[in-house]
């Protein structure tokens, strides 16, 4: 008998766990991290960019030539990184696998407008830019909450690249600083980990991609909102662990 079970109704009993399951536990969930057994819900954790791709897009072309290329690009990242004294945390970027996945999303796909928000030092920015520049087509707009973000970028990196500056918590100004861009075909998050925010950037995500598209989450294990956001929409969850944390991908349906 546990502790709720003890207690009058509405705390305990049949009520009480009607209760807690409709209304406490839901409530508690948007303040918690997600349990890694419902992120993966029965289906396993990729450790490698390419099975997530695998799933995603089934009739890709051979990726060889374009593991190569992410390879170069991320090693001369590296290099840079370590040459240069970051201004955010290290432990913020995202790890190599998520990395290579953006690359070889980027490269396959051809999106014309990618949207990132979320930037640091700039490890996920310099490899979108690089995938985007082989391209030959295709903008990235990124969104951070300062003008410091992004420091890793090469001059050559910075000319073709729009940085947006928001207020961390002012739900209003992710649409201020996304206005103009109505067709997005990549959206990434890795800006703030929390529930409510990672719902809004979901959701203003799917509003963005009315013609479908790709959604991209790091630390989809923060909260339970890439949980309850793919679900509630019938979407196939497709999860990565990067040795560190979970990469989430989904593809997005065109709204009819
Ligand atoms: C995890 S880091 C991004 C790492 C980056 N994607 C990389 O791979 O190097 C999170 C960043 O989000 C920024 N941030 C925090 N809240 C934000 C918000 N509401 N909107 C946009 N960026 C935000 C932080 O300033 C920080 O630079």
């Amino acid at each position: 008998v546990g502790l709720f079970d003890a207690l009058p109704a509405p705390f305990g009993g049949r009520i009480g766990a009607l209760w807690r399951a409709h209304v406490v536990n839901p409530a508690l969930r948007r303040y918690g991290a997600a349990d890694t057994e419902a992120l993966l819900g029965g289906r396993p954790a990729h450790s490698a960019a390419q099975d997530v791709i695998a799933q995603l897009l089934p009739e890709h072309p051979p990726l060889a030539t374009l593991h190569e290329e992410f390879d170069e690009v991320d090693r001369e990242l590296g290099e840079r990184a370590r040459a240069w004294p970051a201004v955010f945390p290290e432990s913020y970027r995202m790890e190599r696998e998520g990395r290579r996945l953006l690359y070889l999303l980027v490269r396959l796909t051809r999106p014309r407008q990618v949207v990132e928000t979320g930037v640091a030092n700039g490890m996920s920015t310099v490899v979108l830019l690089h995938a985007l520049a082989k391209n030959g087509i295709g903008r990235l707009r990124s969104l951070d909450v300062t003008d410091a973000a992004g420091g890793l970028l090469s001059d050559d990196e910075r000319a073709g690249w729009e940085l947006g500056v928001v207020h961390p918590t002012d739900r209003s100004g992710l649409d201020r600083a996304l206005a103009g861009v109505d067709a997005v075909d990549l959206f990434l998050h890795d800006s703030k980990h929390s529930y409510e925010w990672q719902r809004l950037e979901y959701s203003t995500a799917a509003r963005l991609m009315p013609h479908g598209g790709l959604l991209v989450s790091d630390d989809v294990d923060a909260s339970y909102a890439w949980i309850e956001f793919t679900e509630q929409r019938g979407l196939a969850s497709n999860v990565l662990f990067d040795g560190r944390k979970f990469v989430g991908a989904a593809v997005l349906p065109a709204l009819r």
